[in-house]
C-alpha cells in the first residue's frame, strides 16, 4: 500500500518554502503516519486539519496524533469510497491548501481511470491521486505534491498532465531530488497547483514585452510572458516526398545543429507549416543542448514529428527565452523522460517553462499563433 513516508525534514522545508497565508483548511488524502500534517501544524498551529487514509490503522493513529485535526478511513482513488467521508461532502468548504505524498504504485502495475471535468483520464495512481484531489481544491488553493520525477515526463502520464495544464498552472517548487523514503530512495519532484485565473496567452504577451526591464529571469517570472507549444506534424515513416522546385523546407532532428536550423530539403507545401520566430527542441534522442534553436525567420517551414516548437509572437521574447533555456541546460534535458530512448513530452516542456516564469499554451501546429500567417498553409 506504498507505506513510505516523508521523512519530517523534507516535509517541513516544503512547507517553511511556501510563500503564503496561514491556509484556513488543509488536508492531505493519502496522510500515513501524517508528516505532511505535522509540518503544516507546525507552521500554522491554528489550521483546521483534515485527512484521509486507505489503511484503518494509519487513520486511528492520526487521530491519536492530532486530536483535534479529522480523520478518515478512505480509499481516495474510489468516488463512492469518498463519498462516504463527511468532510469530502458537497456542502463542506474546500480546502485552501492540500498537501499531498500520494502512493506511486499500484498492485497491477496498470493505469488508473480517473475524471477531471467532463474528462475521462487514465494515468499513474501519483498522477490520478493528485487529480482526484483537484475537486476538493478551493478556488484560490493550491495543492502540493510530492511526485516521482516521470510524472512530469513519462508518455504514460502526459495526456493527464496536458489535461491539467488546461485549466491549472503547475509550477515545479522542486526539480528531481533522491529523496529517502524508508529502505528505498525514489527520485522525486514537488509542484504546485492551482487553478488558472482566466488570462489569455497574447494578452499576457503583450504586458510581458512593454514591461520588461532588468534581469531576465525576474523580468520573465513578473510578467507572465506566455507562448505556445505544439509538435510537428511530417511523419518521418516512411519519410516525405522531396520536391525540387514550389516546396516547403522540412526541419526534422537532423536538421538541428549547432544551436540553429539547417535548411537543406523541400517537401510539398501540402503539408501543415509555421514560421518563425520560434525555438525548436528534438522531441526524440539523446538530450543535446546544441540541438536547441532559434528559428527567427517568418519564411514558413514544415516540421516532423519528432520536432517540438515553442512559438512566440516576438523575436525578442524568443531570444530571451531561449538564452534562459541555454543558461538553465540541465533544467531542460532533465525534462527528457525514457529509460533508453529520451524523449520530451508536450506537458513535461510546459511545466518546466512554467518554472522559469513562462506560460505556455499547448495546441496544435495549426493552433500556434494570433496571427493569420502562421495557420495551416
Ligand atoms: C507514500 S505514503 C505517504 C504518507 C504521508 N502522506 C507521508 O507523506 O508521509 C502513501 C499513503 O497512502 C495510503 N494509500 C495508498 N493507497 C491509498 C488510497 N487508494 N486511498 C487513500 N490512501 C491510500 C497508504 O496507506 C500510505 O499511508
Amino acid at each position: 500500500m506504498d507505506q513510505h513516508y516523508t521523512p519530517e525534514e523534507f516535509a517541513r522545508s516544503i512547507v517553511n518554502g511556501l510563500i503564503c497565508r496561514a491556509p484556513r483548511r488543509a488536508a492531505d488524502f493519502a496522510a500515513g503516519e501524517g508528516a505532511l500534517l505535522s509540518a503544516i501544524r507546525e507552521r500554522w498551529p491554528k489550521t483546521y486539519l483534515a485527512a484521509t487514509d486507505l489503511s484503518r490503522l494509519a487513520v486511528k493513529k492520526l487521530r491519536q496524533r492530532f486530536r483535534n485535526a479529522k480523520a478518515e478511513q478512505c480509499n481516495f482513488l474510489d468516488e463512492s469510497s469518498r463519498k462516504r467521508v463527511c468532510f469530502l461532502g458537497a456542502a463542506h468548504k474546500k480546502f485552501s491548501l492540500i498537501f499531498l505524498n500520494p502512493p506511486f504504485s499500484n498492485r497491477g502495475g496498470g493505469k488508473c481511470p480517473v475524471t477531471l471535468g467532463d474528462e475521462s483520464i487514465a494515468c499513474s495512481p501519483a498522477l490520478a491521486f493528485v487529480i482526484a484531489s483537484l475537486r476538493y481544491l478551493s478556488r484560490r488553493g493550491r495543492l502540493i505534491a510530492i511526485l516521482p520525477s516521470s510524472c512530469l515526463t513519462s508518455q504514460r502520464d502526459s495526456s493527464a498532465l496536458t489535461e491539467i495544464l488546461k485549466s491549472h498552472d503547475v509550477q515545479l517548487l522542486c526539480d528531481r531530488k533522491d529523496v529517502r523514503f524508508g529502505k528505498c530512495s525514489v527520485e522525486v519532484v514537488v509542484v504546485a497547483i492551482s487553478r488558472r485565473e482566466g488570462l489569455t496567452s497574447a494578452g499576457a504577451f503583450r504586458i510581458g514585452l512593454s514591461k520588461m526591464r532588468g534581469g531576465i529571469k525576474t523580468q520573465l517570472t513578473k510578467n507572465s510572458i506566455s507562448v505556445s507549444v505544439f509538435r510537428g506534424t511530417v511523419q518521418m515513416a516512411p519519410p516525405p516526398r522531396t520536391v525540387t522546385s514550389g516546396g516547403i523546407p522540412l526541419v526534422h532532428t537532423t536538421h538541428l545543429k549547432s544551436r540553429s536550423v539547417e535548411i537543406s530539403r523541400m517537401i510539398e507545401v501540402a503539408h501543415a507549416s509555421t514560421s518563425g520566430p520560434m525555438i525548436l527542441l528534438p522531441r526524440v534522442g539523446r538530450p543535446n543542448i546544441d540541438k536547441t534553436c532559434l528559428y527567427l525567420s517568418d519564411a514558413r517551414i514544415a516540421l516532423s514529428d519528432c520536432v517540438i516548437a515553442i512559438r512566440f509572437n516576438s523575436a525578442a521574447a524568443a531570444k530571451l527565452v531561449f538564452s534562459l533555456l541555454i543558461s538553465n541546460e540541465r533544467l531542460l534535458l532533465g525534462s527528457y523522460g525514457g529509460c533508453c530512448a529520451k524523449y520530451l513530452t508536450l506537458a513535461g516542456l510546459s511545466v518546466m517553462l512554467r518554472s522559469l516564469g513562462i506560460i505556455t499554451e499547448v495546441c496544435r501546429v495549426d493552433q500556434a499563433s494570433t496571427d493569420s500567417a502562421a495557420k495551416v498553409a
